[in-house]
């Protein structure tokens, strides 16, 4: 078995691709998070390499899938790492996302007067799911599924072929400004926004929980150089996070609102929340769905956990901005790591992992709803093909509207 598994890896390594640097798939993954930042990110990979011996071991096994027509190793595709993409690779990516943007939108101006893009179909989507796919029990699955129709519509609608990325947080937390994702190079997703001066501190209000605040970070104002120096976010604010503690919101965030896209790098939230200890403990120190999900999207009033702290490190405009955050083309990039993170949790143990929801259909709760279930429909809605799907079928990266794995 272990031989056919070592073969079919080498397989899914294209030539042409970087091999990841993962440590050998016999050792023992490891069960307890190293204070060490450098020891628990050889802890990550080993525990995302036992994860993928697993999922590929399923996936050849699974007889069903391929009478069925379902996920095989052929039609498997791997999902990487930023920092092994070529440049070439990195470039064909970062145009098949400009492509959406310059592509019409499908979205009816009834729907969301501001959506002028395909690419913006996606950002409505979420203004409009937002209270229903946050602090919800569908949080995992609906953003699994939300990433997958994105990476869908780059294949279908743009010709991308390439392999979908990820933003390896735990590489980044020295110093966000030489990440291969926002160096501001013309393989980045473009870089820090122009320094404003003398901003006040963010605060971030959670629903009456204590404030918690952080440093406005290092820019603030519009992109200077990169890929994505021109072009717009057409829709919010919705629930953007300012200096100084405001809020900002337009009455209705679907409306155009065209403007730069605006970041503030922001190492310090990136080294406290999201660095490889923490992705670590994440992985290894809660076992209940509930806690594990709660972690990672941030304790209210105590942290942000390494989802908050990957959006609010991105910082500026819409990356404080939970319901127009995906206007920031490295939106993609964080969520393909959180999902991942979910998919090594999963896997540690799939019997009981797998299938586990926790959580109700409503924002933190408010107003009360019914817990979500396998049975829950759920779907992506306005423009982004995305079927109504029960929860079961988005809990298995290699079964239902999905065949992928992360190296
Ligand atoms: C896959 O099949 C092999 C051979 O029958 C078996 O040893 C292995 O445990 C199976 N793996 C999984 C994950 O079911
Ligand atoms: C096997 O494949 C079928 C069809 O794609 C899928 O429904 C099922 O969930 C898969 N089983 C496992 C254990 O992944
Ligand atoms: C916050 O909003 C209030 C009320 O609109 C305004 O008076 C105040 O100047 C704003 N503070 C900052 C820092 O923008
Ligand atoms: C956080 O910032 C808000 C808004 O500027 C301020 O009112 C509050 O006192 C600050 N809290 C702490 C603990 O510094
Ligand atoms: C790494 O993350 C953990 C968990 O968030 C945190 O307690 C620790 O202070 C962080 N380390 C650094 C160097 O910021
Ligand atoms: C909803 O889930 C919570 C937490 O798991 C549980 O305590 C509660 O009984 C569930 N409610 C219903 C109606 O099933």
């Amino acid at each position: 078995m272990i031989s056919r598994r070592i073969l079919t890896l080498a397989l899914l390594l294209a030539p042409n691709w970087a091999s990841p640097t993962a440590t050998s798939p016999s050792m023992l993954p490891p069960t307890v998070a190293s204070s060490s930042t450098d020891i628990a990110a050889v802890q990550v990979n080993q525990l995302a390499r036992s994860a993928l011996n697993l999922a590929l071991d399923i996936v050849i096994n699974n007889t069903t899938s391929q009478e069925s027509g379902g996920c095989t190793m052929e039609k498997l595709r791997v999902r990487r790492d930023w920092r092994a993409f070529s440049r070439a690779q990195k470039r064909a990516y970062i145009e098949s996302v400009l492509c959406l943007t310059h592509l019409p939108s499908s979205t009816p101006a009834k729907d969301a007067r501001g959506a002028k893009n395909r690419y913006d179909d996606f950002v409505a989507v979420h203004i409009v799911k937002s209270d229903f796919v946050h602090r919800t029990g569908a949080f995992l699955s609906w953003h699994r599924y939300f990433v997958h129709g994105f990476e869908q519509t780059l294949r279908n609608e743009c010709g991308y072929t390439g392999d979908f990325p990820y933003w390896n947080w735990g590489a980044d937390t020295e110093d966000m400004t030489k990440s291969e994702v926002f160096d501001g190079s013309d393989t980045s997703l473009s870089g820090n926004g122009a320094f404003i001066p003398n901003q006040p501190d963010i605060s971030v209000d959670m629903a009456g929980y204590p404030r918690l605040n952080f440093t406005a970070g290092t820019g603030g104002g519009c992109m200077t150089s990169g890929p994505f120096q021109d072009y717009t976010v057409d829709m919010g604010p919705s629930t953007l996070s300012m200096p100084g503690g405001n809020v900002s919101s337009m009455s209705n965030p679907l409306d155009y609102n065209p403007r730069c896209l605006k970041r503030s790098l922001t190492t310090s939230i990136l080294q406290r929340y999201a660095n490889y200890t923490a992705i670590a403990q994440l992985i290894l120190n809660y076992h209940d769905i509930w806690d594990f999900e709660t972690v990672l999207q941030g304790v209210p009033g105590s942290g942000l956990g390494v989802h908050g702290g990957g959006h609010y490190a991105m910082g500026g405009d819409p990356g404080r901005d939970m319901d127009v955050s995906p206007a920031d083309p490295a939106f993609w990039h964080h969520h393909g790591m959180i999902d991942r993170v979910w998919w090594i949790w999963q896997h540690l143990d799939l019997d009981d992992r797998q299938q586990a929801i926790s959580g109700t259909g409503t924002f933190m709760n408010q107003p009360p709803s019914p817990n979500t279930t396998l049975d829950t429909m759920v779907d992506l809605g306005l423009a982004v093909r995305g079927a109504p799907v029960a929860m079961r079928e988005l809990m298995s990266t290699t079964a239902g509207p999905f065949c992928y794995v992360y190296l």
